[in-house]
């Protein structure tokens, strides 16, 4: 999304490029327990200061998000993330070290210092280093954990740039700091390492088999209806505010129909509609760093009354994909 020429949004003064200024600007708001927009390399975060229990009310005030769904711990350095770990297994150190900075979260058992507020009362903590330069900038500069869910409201679109963010959010928050489109475009892997073997609690930026090259088979936890056994377990998530279908193949639509699609699409066959193709070519990381703003812009468009998606080939990426696009469909 570009900065819209027309509108609310044409006024906005809270969006700014991040720089050594507005870092130093974000900082000493953190530290008064506000709370911003933030890039990371997978979506934009919703970013408060995770040992301040009021800020992080303000990030379920603001996101208005149910209180029992934990938010994630974003730190500069595996070593301070591990300080507010009670445990550390072997496998998450192997995982760190093959992986972060990077687009993977850990679970673990929490340290006393880590707010109820941060895990939901949850006896463990979510833990992740990012490597996009401005969210690791802004986290040595603030120089400790950063607790900063998707800067979406609860259930709606992931922002991957920082005008869909305040597409999101608007004026709720001082400031949200522009560091370009995300490369990843889909939120972190979450690993749970807290118990006897490591369960997969979301598939994300990085792909199940390659840390199953590392630490081998990975567990997957099953997505439930209503009251969610883990948190972030619920079907319904990811959600455009149009209807969306899930269809095995293109086929014939009316106009009104929006399409999602993935990779070289059959010639001769011309969809009737607004079609989105995730990547023309059947790049797995080009789908995913497209997806949500394409999810976005057919959301958005008013020819488009219905969005029609068809999965993508369920493995690596693609299977990050579909687990969203199952939710959004739900
Ligand atoms: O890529 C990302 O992870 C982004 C960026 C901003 O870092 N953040 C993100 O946060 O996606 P959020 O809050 O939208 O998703 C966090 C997920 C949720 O599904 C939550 O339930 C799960 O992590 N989670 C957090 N703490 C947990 C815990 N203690 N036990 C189990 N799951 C947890
Ligand atoms: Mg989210």
């Amino acid at each position: 999304m570009i900065k819209p020429e027309t509108g609310r949004a044409a006024q906005a003064n809270n969006v700014a490029t991040a720089s050594p200024e507005t870092i130093s600007r974000a900082v000493a708001l953190l530290r008064e327990g506000q709370v911003i927009g933030l890039p990371t390399e997978t979506v934009y975060g919703l970013a408060g200061d995770a040992l301040q229990p009021a800020a992080l009310a303000r990030i379920f005030e603001v996101k208005q998000r149910p209180l029992f769904d934990p938010l994630i711990l974003h730190l500069a350095e595996a070593e301070g993330a591990w300080a507010l770990a009670s445990r550390v297994p072997e496998v998450a150190r192997r995982l760190a070290e093959r992986f972060w900075p990077g687009p993977l979260t850990l679970i673990l058992p929490k340290k006393e210092i880590v707010p109820d507020l941060a895990t939901s009362g949850l006896p463990n903590v979510a833990l992740r280093v990012p490597v996009h330069p401005v969210a690791r900038e802004l986290l040595r500069a603030f120089g400790g954990p950063l607790a900063a869910p998707s800067a979406n409201r609860f259930g709606r679109i992931s922002p991957t740039d920082a005008w869909a963010v305040w597409a999101e959010l608007g004026d709720a928050v001082p400031l949200i700091l522009d560091g370009g489109p995300c490369e990843v475009g889909l939120e972190s892997t979450v690993l749970d390492l807290s118990g006897d073997a490591p369960v997969l609690l979301r598939a994300g930026g990085v792909p199940v088999e390659e840390l199953e090259a590392v630490i081998g088979l990975i567990a997957r936890a099953r997505p439930v209806d209503e009251k969610p056994a883990g948190p972030g377990q619920l079907k319904h998530h990811y959600a455009p505010r149009k209807p969306l279908r899930l269809v095995d193949a293109v086929q014939p639509s009316d106009a009104a129909c929006g399409w999602l699609v993935f990779g070289p699409q059959k010639s001769g066959q011309s969809l009737d509609g607004v079609v989105e193709n995730l990547s023309p070519v059947g790049d797995f990381r080009e789908a995913a760093a497209n997806f949500f703003r394409a999810l976005r812009r057919l959301d958005d468009d008013p020819r488009v009354a219905m969005i029609h998606a068809v999965p993508l080939p369920p493995k690596g990426l693609g299977l990050a994909i579909n687990e969203r696009l199952e939710r959004a469909a739900h």
